[in-house]
């Protein structure tokens, strides 16, 4: 049986299979290759890409105060709510996910596999 809860046009729901961090805290995982941030950003679920927009090194480990993200390598902040830019050296958006909360637990929407890829 897969992950997948619902498909909603490109977009299917996939249960993250990491617990919700408290509150101030992220977790990193990963699902089908893709390497995503869990963030509790004042109680909220937010999933990131774990990629810097800068250099492209993972955001995990980056300090995350209220709703925004400073990236560890250079400083750079992002807002975990919609990716937008807070801070350079950060020029381009950061890809954020919807959540909800499913039956099975925090899911995330990622874009369908597409077999003919
Ligand atoms: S790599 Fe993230 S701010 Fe430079």
């Amino acid at each position: 049986m897969s992950d997948a809860a619902a498909v909603d046009g490109v977009l299917v729901w996939r249960v993250i299979p990491v617990s919700f961090p408290a509150e101030g805290r992220t977790c990193d995982f990963e699902i089908e290759g893709i390497r995503l941030l869990l963030c509790n950003a004042l109680g909220n679920p937010y999933v990131l890409h774990d990629e810097c927009p800068h250099e492209r090194v993972p955001l995990a480990g980056g300090r995350l105060e209220g709703t925004v993200l400073e990236c560890p390598l250079h400083g750079g902040k992002v807002d975990v709510r919609d990716g937008a830019v807070v801070e350079r050296p950060i020029r381009k958006r950061a890809t954020c996910y919807a959540v909800r909360i499913g039956e099975r637990g925090l899911e995330v929407a990622l874009p369908a596999h597409d077999p003919a890829a």
